[in-house]
């Protein structure tokens, strides 16, 4: 496994790897749902690629950042072990060097959900992405649905900025009670870790309310914070029910949706989503 540190020794890596290449960019504290990336691009493609960066403008609170959890040691024996060909974990003076004044915005779908509660923070995620999509030139890269506002903020900033990367969705992992497996999951108290299952339970909720026929958008958010409101130690940020494409809050009927929720446990911000479409809409 090759690890470079510079943009120009990733770049002369990358040339001598075979096509396609598969990327998979992370802010690193590896679990199995980065994992399920990285094994789907082994399986899709000739080489693979991970990038490892805690992104600093994408954190739109300062203790968050400081809080966020590293272990690279641990994260390049997982990649190591997993066969990945090449690890990029430049600095943050690499990625933002002096003189830095560029900002990549996607409009209107990052200005919802987590982008009205996070400030700024998609605006950090789409000029990270794109810079590392400009320094790696992958033929394919993957992102986790656990985020899946931004996978679609993504695919729109490579759709409109015509960049020649195909972006593939990999579906959430989860612990065995339901916990979508997260970076700050570990922050969790053991009281919170209890009570944590209840966010996609609350979602599972809705959502089999939906394939029972409820398909009124506003009684398919209250069963979600219904079930919320079981947990006095869950905070909750919200509940969208939001259309697929324009991620706009749906009314009334609802024949496909996500619905997704934010919350906050003992200080920790959680996020979870399930998406509404019958296996039709998927095919
Ligand atoms: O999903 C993440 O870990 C980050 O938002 C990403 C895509 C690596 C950009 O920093």
């Amino acid at each position: 496994m090759v690890v470079c540190e510079t943009i120009a020794d990733l770049r002369a890596a990358r040339a001598n790897l075979p096509a396609p290449v598969g990327f998979v960019p992370t802010m690193g504290y590896l679990h199995a749902g980065h994992m399920a990336l990285v094994h789907r691009a082994k399986q899709e493609n000739a080489a693979t690629v991970v990038s490892i960066f805690v992104n600093p403008i994408q954190f739109d609170r300062a203790e968050d950042l400081a809080r966020y959890p590293r272990d690279l040691p641990r994260d390049m024996r997982l990649l190591e072990e997993a066969g990945v060909d090449l690890v990029f974990i430049p600095s943050v003076e690499e990625m933002y060097p002096a003189g830095f004044r560029t900002v990549v915005h996607v409009r209107e779908i990052t200005e919802v959900l987590e982008g009205k509660h996070r400030p700024g923070h998609f605006d950090g995620v789409t000029t990270v992405v794109t810079k590392l999509l400009n320094i790696v030139q992958p033929d394919r890269a993957y992102f986790g649905q656990k985020d899946a506002q931004q996978a679609i903020v993504v695919k729109q900033l490579v759709a409109d900025l015509n960049i020649p990367v195909e972006i593939r969705e990999v579906a959430t992992v989860r612990e065995p009670d339901g916990l979508a497996l997260s970076s700050r999951n570990v922050l969790l108290s053991p009281a919170g870790r209890a009570v944590a299952p209840t966010l996609y339970r609350a979602l599972r909720a809705a959502q089999t309310a939906w394939q029972g026929g409820e398909r009124d958008a506003d009684r398919l958010r209250a069963i979600a914070r219904e079930e919320l409101a079981q947990e006095p130690r869950i905070e909750v940020e919200y509940v969208s029910l939001a259309d697929l494409e324009t991620l706009q809050e749906l009314e009334g009927e609802v024949r496909r949706g996500l619905l997704s929720l934010a919350a906050w446990i003992d200080g920790v911000r959680l996020i979870d989503n399930v998406r509404l479409e019958s296996i039709q809409d998927t095919t």
